[in-house]
């Protein structure tokens, strides 16, 4: 079976779904730590094994990579998913969290979605035909002064214990922009990249899994993906997303 958006969308919109039942019944939530400042709930275990069965059910031929069910055994063609990225949120009772669902085929992003089902904001893209943000075509933002700007971040790296925790570096570049957000799901502030709502975000320390669906969405948005040093492609263990605008001025200070 061929795939389209539209079928992904309705896959992923059900995935929501469950996790806002478990959303709304916070008190009952089972969580559990998988190593210090990381969590895993059984939100994030129900939505995997739901995207996991039904997936495979549609299509066969792709095998799986999953944040908290791991590899299957074709990874030259898999879906790539982090069923809920910004569970800390989740369990706090925020609402900035997200599903996020990538398709990569011998190591190129072919689809990619990013649903935040408490906020009802469905991001997708399909290589080379752009990136939608709830069925409207959206675009990186056209500021090209990084005084100006609005960028975002995250921490992975101190729950990595990295020497590098990123924490000089965001005092280096909240010196010289105008505003600085830590939204708390990684996969959506590639998405905020993409629609023009940040100007920029950078982190350390993610996972394939993290950043895979937003990163299709930054690209087709018309935005860039590189490391610290400019080199483009998606580094999850250092991913700069920008609107392309502020990127030479925001590389001097990485
Ligand atoms: C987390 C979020 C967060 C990032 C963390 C990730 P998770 O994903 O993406 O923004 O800073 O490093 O681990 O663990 O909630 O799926
Ligand atoms: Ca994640
Ligand atoms: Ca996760």
């Amino acid at each position: 079976m061929t795939i389209s958006l539209n079928t992904l969308e309705n896959i992923v919109r059900k995935a929501g779904d469950i996790a806002l039942t478990h959303f709304k019944d916070l008190q009952n939530l089972e969580i559990s730590q998988k190593s210090p400042r990381d969590f895993v709930t059984a939100a994030d275990v129900a939505v995997e094994k739901f995207l996991k069965t039904t997936l495979f059910e549609h299509y066969p031929q792709y095998g799986f990579w999953g944040e908290e069910s791991g590899k299957t055994e074709n990874q030259s063609q898999r879906w790539i998913v982090d069923p809920i990225d910004g569970t800390h949120s989740f369990a706090k009772g925020q609402y900035f969290w997200s599903i996020s669902v990538a398709l990569e085929i011998e190591g190129q992003l072919i689809f990619g979605a990013v649903f935040a089902p408490a906020l009802n904001d469905y991001y997708c893209a399909k290589k080379g035909d752009g990136a939608f943000k709830n069925g409207k075509k959206i675009t990186v933002s056209g500021e090209t002064d990084l005084g100006n700007a609005m960028i975002a971040t995250g921490f992975a790296c101190l729950r990595a214990y990295l020497e590098d925790n990123n924490l000089e570096r965001f005092g280096r570049i909240a010196q010289r922009t105008t505003g600085q957000r830590r939204f708390g799901s990684a996969a959506m502030d590639l998405c905020l990249v993409a629609d023009g709502q940040v100007d920029a975000f950078w982190e350390q320390e993610l996972n394939l899994y993290d950043v895979a669906g937003g990163a299709l969405i930054v690209l087709e948005a018309g935005g860039t993906l590189t490391d610290f040093k400019g080199n483009p492609g998606i580094f999850p263990k250092q991913i700069l997303a920008t609107n392309g605008g502020i990127l030479d001025a925001l590389l001097t200070l990485m």
